[in-house]
């Protein structure tokens, strides 16, 4: 009997720590607070283009909280879109905000990207663009 219990909880603690590994993940806070402040409205173009300090803590959140799908240093190991070749420039920060702020589900409506609004300030998804930018290929 004891046995028995023994085995249920160990089963349990397992199915806890499989469910933590895929899901349900933390996001981890970006601190956006050194750069030139946004405000409320949504911007349609990064207004920190090519700043390193911008770019410094864009690698640091997009490290944190991007890299265990779209891959270390954005070079994907295949289970999420390489972001190395979003394009560039207007049309790829659209393209982006789009994503990041909304995220995607599949046609099931299962979350395979989730949604950052209300997680990261738009400050931080900028400096993350910024970072991303950095790395850009063609
Ligand atoms: C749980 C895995 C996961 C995490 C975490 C994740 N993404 Fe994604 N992301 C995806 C998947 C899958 C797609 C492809 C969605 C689709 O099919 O349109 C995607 C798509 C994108 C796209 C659009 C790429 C394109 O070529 O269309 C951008 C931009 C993006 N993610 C940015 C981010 C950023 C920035 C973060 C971190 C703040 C992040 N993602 C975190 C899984 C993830």
């Amino acid at each position: 009997m004891a046995m028995a219990v023994a085995i249920a909880l160990a089963v349990a603690t397992l199915i806890d720590n499989v469910a933590f590994a895929h899901g349900n993940v933390t996001p981890q806070p970006i601190d956006a607070s050194e750069l030139k402040q946004i405000g409320k409205d949504w911007l349609s173009e990064n207004p920190y283009r090519g700043d390193p300090k911008a770019i410094a803590i864009g690698a640091s959140g997009y490290n944190q909280n991007c890299a265990r799908c779209h891959g270390l240093e954005v070079i994907s190991g295949g289970i999420a879109p390489d972001l190395r070749y979003l394009e560039t420039g207007k049309t790829g920060d659209e393209w982006f905000l789009e994503r990041i702020r909304h995220g995607k589900k599949n046609a099931e409506g299962t979350t395979i990207m989730p949604a950052f609004e209300g997680i990261f300030s738009q400050e931080a998804m900028w400096a993350i663009r910024a970072y991303l930018e950095s790395k850009h290929e063609e």
